[in-house]
């Protein structure tokens, strides 16, 4: 039951509205209907003025600044994390909901990080509807980190079935995950260097178009850079269970859109690929994609701009024949900026709306 009334129609901001994510946002809300009554725009002074067509109406981009959210019931962050650190609590204490997609808040013991599909009941005593009173209500929600997303929506199922001992996940991102700009990039070396003129470099330090690289983000003295320690710390917290095992290698490869991931599961109780099959056909957000006969398995072509994380190459582990039926291998790909970043926030703001199931 809620305190309060839960709007019907909330205020909702976009905070990075002109990134790759905050466009997606705009596309996602549309698409899903979500109610709004009032909808900000929010980006850097950069933007500022910018004219936006959307659902027949036309908004002019603000420049987010500290009074932003004042009647604000949902503020939907994709700025970066610097942005985030700074005025989430700002937003907050204004009375919105914020829903954060970077990863400034995300291993806050006292923020709960969710995929409505594995952990809904983590958002239980969030309420949306104090926009404006800055009474009570408001707070943060992070959304996790896209490949975390991405892998856990469909393992989650196969570890309430047979329980994952310990994972090992190789992971093939798009230039999307790296934002608007790395996506530019990627289009303008692909052409030079097709050209045969030197690539432009100011994203990464060196060639993307036809290559491949270890990910961009900082390497930890343990040898992980944080994109793979993320996946494994996000995870542990996800499933509130420090004790599954998990290893991660992430790359980035020249795909535009959707990011990859080959995922091996050790269980703890057998587990075998027709019911690892029968469960994922089950799964809430969850498209198979598996046809051994024709080679036919997920792409991420198959997966952008679509919701559901698409899964294939299902078979036994024959490295574990000793122990039959306890371990799996996967492939799966699923769109970053859409179940990876807007989608699952839009998904959190939806059940705030709908009220959370009680646990
Ligand atoms: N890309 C993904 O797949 C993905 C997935 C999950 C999470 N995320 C996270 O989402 C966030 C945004 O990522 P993105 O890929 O959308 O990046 P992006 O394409 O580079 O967009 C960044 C957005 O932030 C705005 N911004 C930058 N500095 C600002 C400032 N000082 N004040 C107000 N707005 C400012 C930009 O506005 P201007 O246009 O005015 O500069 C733009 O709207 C990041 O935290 C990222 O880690 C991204």
């Amino acid at each position: 039951m809620w305190s309060h009334e839960v709007p019907s129609a909330p205020n909702i901001a976009i905070v990075g509205v002109t990134g790759a994510v905050g466009q997606e946002f705009l596309r996602v809300i549309d698409q899903r209907n979500l109610p709004f009554d009032n909808l900000k725009l929010l980006a850097s002074a950069r933007s500022a003025g910018k004219q936006v067509e959307y659902q027949g109406k036309t908004y002019t981009v603000e420049e987010l600044t500290e009074d932003s959210f004042g009647d604000v019931d949902i503020a939907l962050f994709s700025a970066g994390g610097s942005i985030s650190k700074k005025l989430g609590p700002v937003a907050a204490e204004a009375g919105a909901v914020v829903i954060d997609n970077s990863s400034a808040f995300r291993m806050d013991p006292n923020v709960p990080l969710v995929v409505p599909e594995v952990n809904p009941e983590a958002v239980q005593g969030i309420e949306v509807g104090n926009g404006g009173s800055g009474s009570s209500g408001g707070g943060i929600i992070a959304n996790p980190n896209c490949s975390t997303i991405i892998m856990l929506v469909p393992v989650t199922p196969l570890h309430k079935a047979a329980r994952v001992k310990r994972m090992v996940v190789s992971t093939y991102q798009a230039a999307s995950g790296a934002g608007q700009a790395a996506m530019d990039e990627l289009e303008l070396q692909s052409k030079e260097v097709l050209e045969g003129k030197a690539p432009t470099c100011n994203i990464f330090p060196f060639q993307y178009a036809f290559n491949l690289f270890s990910h961009n983000s900082d390497i930890g003295d343990d040898g992980y850079n944080t994109e793979e320690t993320k996946m494994v710390k996000e995870s542990h917290k996800i499933w509130n269970d420090t004790s599954v095992g998990i290893t991660t290698t992430c790359v980035r490869v020249p795909v535009m859109r959707a990011h990859a991931e080959s995922i091996n599961l050790e269980f703890e109780h057998p587990l075998d690929e027709e019911e690892a099959k029968r469960i994922l056909s089950e799964a809430p957000g969850v498209s198979i994609i598996d046809d051994r006969g024709g080679k036919r398995f997920p792409t991420p072509l198959d997966a952008s701009h679509q919701d559901d994380i698409y899964v294939g190459r299902i078979r036994n582990d024959q490295s574990r024949k000793q122990v039959a039926g306890h371990g799996i291998d996967l492939f799966v790909c699923g769109d970053q900026l859409r179940k990876g970043a807007a989608l699952n926030a839009v998904q959190i703001a939806e059940l705030l709306l709908a009220g959370v199931p009680a646990v």
